[in-house]
């Protein structure tokens, strides 16, 4: 399920050479990294050490999985509006535009990791390698657009209606 960090540190390494990495300057891990001096070469180049979870769900406010039931009409629609507002200058269904696409969003990030990169856009481009990478190649960082938990639910709720939902999820 998370095939993003183990057995490609090299590619992680790579990436973070990029000019990228003075954005990870400020946030040296801090609480959670331990500090063996060795592993010190290898947390600069790769960040901060995530655990499973936040590689699954993403780094943020929301720390539990979200489970999603029958697809709630109502609340797609609050979503769809919001997503109207704050989402559609940047993006689009079927094509990057100053962020990628988010055609197929939901077979690709949980919901959690779709309301963490709500919620806290900046917790997940310095730290997570999924929305690194996406930084480093747009070159743009998501701003945090002040969604309540809530109104990043509801958007999720309305990606479903857009973007078809593995099952089991
Ligand atoms: C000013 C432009 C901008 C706005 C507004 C914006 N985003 Fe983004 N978004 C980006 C960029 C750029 C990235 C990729 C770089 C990064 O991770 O910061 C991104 C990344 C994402 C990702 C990660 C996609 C993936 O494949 O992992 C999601 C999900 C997302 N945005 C959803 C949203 C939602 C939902 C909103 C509205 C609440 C929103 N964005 C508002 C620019 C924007």
């Amino acid at each position: 399920m998370i095939p993003i960090l183990r057995g490609s540190p090299m590619t992680i390494r790579t990436l973070l050479a990029l000019p990228l990495a003075l954005l990870l300057g400020a946030c040296g891990g801090g609480a959670d990294q331990p500090d063996a001096p060795a592993a010190q070469g290898a947390q600069a180049a790769s960040g901060t050490t995530l655990t499973a979870f936040q590689l699954e769900h993403g780094i943020g406010p929301v720390t539990e999985a979200v489970t999603l039931g029958a697809l709630d009409p109502a609340m797609a629609e609050r979503g769809k509006a919001t997503f109207e507002t704050k989402c559609s200058a940047c993006h689009k269904f079927d094509a990057r535009y100053v962020g990628p696409s988010l055609g197929g969003l939901m077979e690709r990030r949980t919901p959690a990791y779709i309301m963490n990169m709500i919620l806290a856009p900046e917790e997940m481009y310095t730290k997570h390698p999924a929305a690194k990478q996406l930084l480093a190649e747009l070159m743009t960082q998501m701003p945090n657009t002040g969604l309540t938990r809530d109104q990043a639910r509801e958007v999720v709720e309305y990606l479903r209606t857009v973007s078809p939902t593995p099952s089991g999820q």
